[in-house]
């Protein structure tokens, strides 16, 4: 039978395409998100202007994928949860990250080599206790993040002004190197420094040369914390994991370092959408009460701020797009093909708000992560989905979700800008720049 291609974006469409979703997209930064373009883009909402235009491919060529000419380039962009669940359940990550990922020392999971990506992955999985219903770490992370949640109380309340991205960040920072290197690096932040200078290069793909100093700087930094692993951190689970050297156990360490930067922003962006919808807050300050002194949290409050944090990631997604290539002809829904070596893009930001496949898709609704109304959405992979989900998702939501229970144990968080909560009747922002937030945090 003749094989069918996809649709074609036409050029005024290719033209749309470039100006309302890639450029945006590629401005923000995927790897280190840059703050001006992240505000500018939330001042025009980019995010819902790439919506508009990505319904109205699917308007004019339906449900299946459309192809997209960019030069060098086979990209095809999904418009389906079928075509989703079928991208999720194949292949490897793309060339863009792979180029800008190169500036890493040595080979991160994203990026390393087709043929050791299986053992990179079964390391990663060992190491983040993909398949435990607790990560290992927890009882000694416990009273760690109260502890950092403590000093940034203390820092606010001693400052007399409200709380600032800049200094949440700097504690969820102080959390992730104590987390993942040790609390010995938690004062490190030269490590952070140097890991921000491979970031901000790598965003721009293989336009910038790596640099050598700075790589080697980082990585004699990072190998020195590895030498003499504290025992409850990431860093010393390295050496317990099974992994052959050319999988690169150590190259690992950068990627789940700079991964916690988008655990801050999503954890700082569920607090606007707490302080914006008191009912919720309500529920979460009650299973605080109900806690036990001490522990930081029951779990009812735990599970409630994990499905905050998801739905967070949900409404904002970061990064807004999952890229694959593919390793072989591929068949669509509709029946279309496509070569192997093609781009495929899930746009996060249009499929977790496309009200024709979620009835609460510009709604904050926490609990349809806890009631089951979400399972099975090919639609929503705010941590990814199918077998390349995340493996360190359960790592992630325990170590925002404890932040923000001892943040909100004996306070209230009160959104003061922007000016207006981010809830009905207003409609959600499809894209919130989480650097200008800042919220009163009072004592019960
Ligand atoms: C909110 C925070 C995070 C988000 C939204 C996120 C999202 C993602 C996404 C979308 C992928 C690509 C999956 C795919 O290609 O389908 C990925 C891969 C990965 N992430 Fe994260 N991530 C986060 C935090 C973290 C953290 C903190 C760690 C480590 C501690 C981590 C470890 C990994 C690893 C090891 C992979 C590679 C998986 C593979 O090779 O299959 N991530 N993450």
């Amino acid at each position: 039978m003749p094989q069918r291609p996809p649709a074609r974006a036409s050029l005024p469409e290719t033209v749309l395409l470039a100006a309302t979703v890639f450029l945006p997209t590629a401005a923000q930064g995927a790897i280190l998100r840059r703050p001006r373009m992240v505000r500018l883009a939330a001042g025009c909402d980019a995010n819902r202007r790439a919506h508009r235009t990505l319904a109205h491919l699917r308007r004019r060529h339906g449900e299946g994928p459309v192809s997209v000419l960019v030069p060098g380039r086979r990209v095809l962009l999904l418009l389906s949860p079928q075509d989703a669940r079928h991208m999720f359940t194949a292949t490897p990550a793309t060339r863009e990250k792979a180029g800008g990922l190169h500036h890493f020392p040595p080979d991160g999971a994203l990026i390393g080599p087709t043929e050791s990506r299986p053992e990179q992955r079964a390391f990663n999985e060992a190491v983040l206790d993909r398949d435990a219903s607790a990560h290992r770490l927890f009882p000694a992370l416990t009273p760690r993040i109260p502890e950092e949640a403590q000093a940034l109380l203390t820092l606010v309340g001693s400052s007399g002004r409200p709380l600032h991205w800049e200094d949440f960040s700097a504690a969820f920072r102080r959390i992730t190197r104590r987390i993942v290197l040790g609390d010995a690096a938690r004062d490190d932040h030269r490590v952070t420094q140097l890991l921000d200078r491979l970031r901000a290069d790598a965003d721009w793909l293989t336009l910038r040369k790596p640099k050598e100093r700075v790589r080697d700087a980082f990585l004699a930094r990072v190998r020195a914390y590895a030498d003499s692993a504290e025992p409850d951190s990431l860093a010393a689970l390295v050496a317990t994991a099974p992994c052959p050297e050319s999988a690169e156990p150590l190259g690992q360490i950068p990627h789940w370092l700079f991964a916690y930067d988008a655990v801050s922003i999503a954890a700082y962006s569920a607090l606007a959408l707490l302080a914006s919808h008191p009912e919720h807050a309500a529920r979460v300050r009650t299973a605080l009460d109900d806690a036990d002194p001490a522990q930081p949290a029951t779990a009812d409050a735990l599970s409630l701020l994990r499905a905050c944090i998801l739905e967070s990631l949900r409404l904002w997604p970061i990064p807004p797009a999952i890229h694959r290539d593919t390793t072989a002809e591929t068949t669509w829904h509709n029946g279309t093909t496509t070569p192997a070596d093609t781009t495929v893009v899930f746009y996060r930001s249009f499929f977790h708000r496309d009200p024709q496949h979620l009835a609460h898709a510009d709604h904050f609704e926490p609990d349809a992560w806890l009631d089951g109304r979400n399972d099975d959405n090919w639609a929503l992979a705010p941590l990814s989905h199918g077998p390349a989900m995340l493996p360190g998702q359960d790592l992630v939501l325990y170590t925002a979700a404890t932040l923000l229970a001892a943040l909100l144990r004996d306070h209230k968080a009160l959104l003061l800008l922007p000016r207006r909560p981010l809830a009905p009747p207003l409609p959600l922002p499809h894209t919130i720049d989480h650097t200008s937030l800042r919220f009163a945090l009072t004592p019960k």
